[in-house]
Parts: structure tokens; C-alpha cells; sequence
């Protein structure tokens, strides 16, 4: 199935069938591997010859960026440095997407707070349209010191939340139980430095003080070991055998067992007020680790 494109690149039809295939993928660089969609004219910058990109926000712009491919799976990372002192009211949103009204979606939002108080770590998974799969977690670092990796894994049987190396949420495959999966939509990266102060910080009633503006976060390293979608066809990362079967072994679900018992702040799962004719299905694997 697999038709010879260029010495170096295999076109594969079906990406199931497909393990020869090499193609050098988003490889930090952001002039080649992102554009700035929301901010031009100063909010939304890369700098550095390419390596590093910074986004602000003021009173009249927010600013975003998103990856030039579309991915049909992959392991995505990025590294943030998040808006630091007064925060609050603002937001920072990373994350996969597909488009229409069925969409699925794949979020991590970073709350900012006021100088000193915790960020919240707002993470969903839309599948077909329907998310209202919202888990929140506390970060035991803070997050506008250094630069931290914050990585989606997404292959066919699992979505999994990673903050420097370490699970925090694992979404799995449970198509056979009738939760629909992302799995048959290709997504695109997204990033965005916007005021949600309506709701954002203690739930709105901290607003965004615009006399610290301009709020900017910084991103480096962006990398893809993924399936780049291309007019109907995907072309795998080199190295899509260790992505592509991962899962979490014993150490792993230890790590991310640590994180959800001491930093985890909310979780749709256990907030059954939400849903009166029963948790979805998916909340009674959600213990199984
Ligand atoms: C901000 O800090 C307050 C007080 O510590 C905390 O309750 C809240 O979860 C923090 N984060 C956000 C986004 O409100």
C-alpha cells in the first residue's frame, strides 16, 4: 500500500499498515513548524532565529499560534513558560483540535492566579462534540520560574496527559463500552494567551489587573512524533512504533496515581450533581490503574 514519494518519504495510505515511513517532523523550529494566526503586529512573536515564541496579552489584543500540520495521532510536546506575577484572569490555552460541529478536542488550559497563588491545570477531552470531561489539577512546580514539557500522547487506544514526563490523566479507548474515541478526525495545534476573566480565576471574581500588562508566556522545543495528515493520506514519524503502542506501565501509573492523590482539584468524575442520570461510563475505569 505504501507508494515511493521522494527517496526519504513514504506515502501510506493507511496508516495501520504502514510502519516504513520517514519524515523529519516539527523539529523546534517555529518559523517552520507554526504560524501566528491571532496577535500580528507584536502580540504573537518568534524570536531566536525560530527556537523560541512568545505570546501577550493587554487590554487590546490576546495573541495565538497554531501548528502548520494536522495530526492523525501522535506524541506532541511543547515547552511553557507561563505568565508570572499577577496572573489572574488570564488564560493560556494548548491543545489539539479538530474542526465542525462534531469536533474532538484534546485541552490543557493553564489559569493564571494572583502573584503567589497556585495556577490551576484545566485539562478536557472532547470526543464527537461532547466534552464535560474537565479534571484540574495544582502543578507542584511553578510553572512561570522555568520552562516545563507538557506532552499529549494520542494513539488509538489512549489519550494521555504528561507534565515533564509524568501522566496526570489518561483518557482510554472505550469504544467497546460506546464512548466514542478520537480517532478518525485530524487535529491541529493550537495556542492561545487570552482574558477569561468572567471566569478564569476563583471563578471570575479575581479580574485581570491590565496595569501588569502585557501578560507574555514563551514556548520552546516544540516537537511531533506524529501522523501529519496530507490531501487524504497520513506520513508517520519515524520513530511512530514507540508512540504509537505506548502505554503506561507500573512505574508510570505510580507517578500519575502521586499526582491525581496529592494535586488533583477537581474531577468530573467524582462530581455527580453534574449528572443526574449517572456518571458516564468511562468514570468507572477512571479508578482502575
Ligand atoms: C487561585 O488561588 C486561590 C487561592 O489560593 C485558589 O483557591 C484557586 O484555585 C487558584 N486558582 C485559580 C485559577 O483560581
Amino acid at each position: 500500500m505504501a507508494a515511493s514519494h521522494s527517496p526519504s518519504t513514504w506515502i501510506v495510505s493507511s496508516l495501520l499498515m504502514s510502519s516504513l515511513v520517514v519524515v523529519a517532523l516539527a523539529d523546534g523550529n517555529f518559523y517552520r513548524s507554526c504560524d501566528v494566526v491571532w496577535g500580528h503586529g507584536g502580540h504573537a512573536l518568534i524570536q531566536e532565529g525560530g527556537d523560541l515564541l512568545t505570546l501577550s496579552l493587554d487590554k487590546t489584543s490576546g495573541s495565538g499560534f497554531q501548528s502548520k500540520d494536522e495530526y492523525l495521532f501522535g506524541k506532541i510536546e511543547m515547552q511553557l513558560k507561563l505568565v508570572p506575577g499577577n496572573s489572574a484572569g488570564t488564560v493560556t490555552a494548548y491543545y489539539l483540535s479538530s474542526k465542525g460541529e462534531t469536533w474532538d478536542e484534546i485541552d490543557f488550559e493553564f489559569l493564571g492566579n494572583l502573584s503567589g497563588q497556585p495556577y490551576v491545570l484545566h485539562t478536557n477531552v472532547f470526543s464527537q462534540g461532547k466534552g464535560k470531561r474537565e479534571q484540574q489539577f495544582y502543578l507542584w512546580f511553578d510553572p512561570t520560574a522555568d520552562f516545563h514539557t507538557y506532552s499529549i500522547l494520542w494513539n488509538p487506544q489512549r489519550i494521555v496527559f504528561y507534565v515533564d514526563e509524568i501522566p496526570i490523566r489518561e483518557f482510554r479507548n472505550l469504544e467497546f463500552l460506546g464512548v466514542p474515541f478520537p480517532k478518525n478526525q485530524k487535529m491541529r495545534l493550537y495556542s492561545t494567551l487570552w482574558n477569561a476573566d468572567d471566569w478564569a480565576t476563583r471563578g471570575g471574581l479575581v479580574k485581570t489587573d491590565w496595569s501588569q500588562a502585557p501578560f507574555k508566556a514563551s514556548y520552546k522545543n516544540f516537537r511531533a512524533d506524529a501522523c501529519v495528515w496530507s490531501s487524504g493520506s497520513s506520513y508517520c514519524s519515524a520513530n511512530k512504533d514507540a508512540w504509537f503502542w505506548e502505554e503506561l506501565d507500573f512505574g508510570k501509573k505510580g507517578q500519575m496515581k502521586w499526582v491525581r492523590d496529592n494535586y488533583m482539584i477537581y474531577d468530573y468524575c467524582k462530581d455527580p450533581k453534574r449528572f443526574p442520570q449517572g456518571l458516564p461510563t468511562e468514570c468507572a475505569f477512571s479508578n482502575l490503574l
